[in-house]
């Protein structure tokens, strides 16, 4: 497929200095000692309280030269955002560069002057430039990205279990033990579990080493690590947890979870349920096809509490996302792919079981490359966006065989706040 890449203005890594033709507001890339004005700024915009120094000097390890942005007005910085590198996967398990994007914030007297849209505009240049195919990110409120072209790719769920009817079924996978960490032995031992128990499950990221102490911020001194150990005594999942009081009501919160296979996932949470004094088990942030009510003997003993979107996607290479992934068995499909941003991502791409190759036929479907994030990690049927208008089907039977080639075994799922 043709290498045809979107323009950018990026001014090299790690180099403090303004990006691309800018007047009033001035946007450019900030240098290190700016740092925590950037992060205070954030949090301010969040409604959160800054940062005290021990939580700073954990969590400053996430800012990477060349890549958080400041906005200023009058010299005084009033918007920052910044992206780090990572990778996610895609449906067939190949992990592609992305552009994790967080610390998005402009000041409340600020606001709806397009300060966002500027540092996006760059911030999005700028990961293409460095030859990230997607940008990501996890959105405060579903009404402000897809304007840049993200669109909500991934679903989580927050289920509940009442501890009191929550026994497991005969048939639930048994094996190993489970054994609380000390707690000074988490950091050193959860990146390595982690990327042991990851399942290639499509939207899954990376969880680089700057990313766990960042964590352990927004964790109270009573959050445990469980870890699961097979039959042989290798280590292959863990959980997460955080117990809270509500009154007379304590509840676990599993803030993580990863297992490599059924029986460790299994364990962990017959563990979770076996925890004394806890009224509920409380499971954030999960993916939707967890089967944890299938596990139980009284599946109604599990509620799914909420169903929301986990992880947005700026597709910023479109021929090189769609050669990489998977497809499922079905006639091919033609998708002529719109992109107001990056005018070389629009056009027509040919998917088959095969792959996907730019071609000149018509059209099947016109979408937007938006839309195009929503169906590319396999979370919603292509019919289901060309019934609320966001897929123009030229050829109606091409939605079914569309269905077929997006959908993916697994649901996609991040599960990695950042
Ligand atoms: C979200 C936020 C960064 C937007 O910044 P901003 O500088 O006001 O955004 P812009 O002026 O560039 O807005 C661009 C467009 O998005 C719209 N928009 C931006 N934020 C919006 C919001 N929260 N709700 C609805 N529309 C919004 C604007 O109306 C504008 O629309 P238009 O192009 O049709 O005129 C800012 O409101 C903020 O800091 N909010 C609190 C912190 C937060 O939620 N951060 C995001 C974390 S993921």
């Amino acid at each position: 497929m043709a290498g045809a890449r979107p323009k950018t203005g990026r001014v090299p890594e790690g180099e403090p200095g303004r990006i691309g033709a800018v007047s009033d507001p001035d946007v450019r890339v900030l240098a290190e000692p700016e740092y925590r004005a950037a992060c205070d700024l954030f949090l301010q915009t969040l409604l959160e309280a800054r940062f005290d120094d021990e939580s700073w000097s954990q969590t400053k390890g996430r800012f990477e030269p060349g890549r958080v942005l400041g906005a200023h007005v009058d010299g005084e910085l009033v918007g920052t955002t910044m992206s780090m590198t990572n990778a996610l996967t895609v449906p067939g398990g190949r992990r592609l560069p992305a552009a994790a994007v967080t610390g998005v914030g402009v000041r409340a007297d600020r606001t709806r002057r397009g300060l966002l849209s500027r540092m996006m505009h760059e911030q999005l240049g700028d990961a293409a430039a460095r030859g990230e195919v997607f940008a990501m990110l996890h959105a405060s409120e579903a009404v402000i990205y897809e304007r840049f072209g993200y669109g909500a790719a991934t679903r989580c769920r927050e289920i509940q279990i009442d501890r009191a009817r929550a026994g497991l079924r005969e048939t639930a996978p048994r094996g190993g033990t489970v054994r609380i960490l000390p707690r000074e032995q988490a950091l050193k031992v959860l990146p390595e579990l982690y990327e042991v128990s990851r399942r290639n499950r499509p939207g899954n990221i990376d969880r680089p080493a700057a990313w766990w102490p960042a964590r352990q911020v927004h964790l109270g001194n009573a959050a445990t690590v469980v870890v699961h150990s097979d039959e042989s005594g290798a280590d292959d999942g863990y959980a997460l947890y955080e117990p809270t009081r509500s009154g007379e009501r304590s509840t676990l919160n599993v803030y993580d979870l990863n297992a490599a296979d059924a029986t460790a996932a299994a364990e962990l949470w017959r563990f979770l349920f076996d925890v004394d004094l806890a009224d509920t088990v409380a499971g954030r942030i999960r993916p939707l096809d967890e089967p944890v009510e299938w596990l139980l003997a009284d599946p109604r003993a599990c509620r799914t509490v909420s169903i929301g979107d986990d992880l947005w996607v700026r597709i910023l290479d479109v021929p090189a996302a769609l050669r990489a992934r998977a497809y499922g068995h079905a006639d091919p499909v033609v998708l002529d792919v719109r992109d107001g941003h990056f005018p070389d991502n629009a056009g027509r791409y040919r998917i088959s079981p095969q792959g996907a190759e730019i071609t000149d036929s018509a059209p099947d479907l016109t979408l937007d490359v938006a839309a195009l994030a929503v169906l590319y990690l396999g979370d919603r049927r292509v019919t289901d966006l060309a019934e609320a208008g966001l897929v123009e089907a030229h050829a109606p039977a091409a939605l079914e065989s569309a269905d077929a080639l997006f959908k993916t075994a697994q649901s996609p799922w991040c599960g990695t706040s950042f």
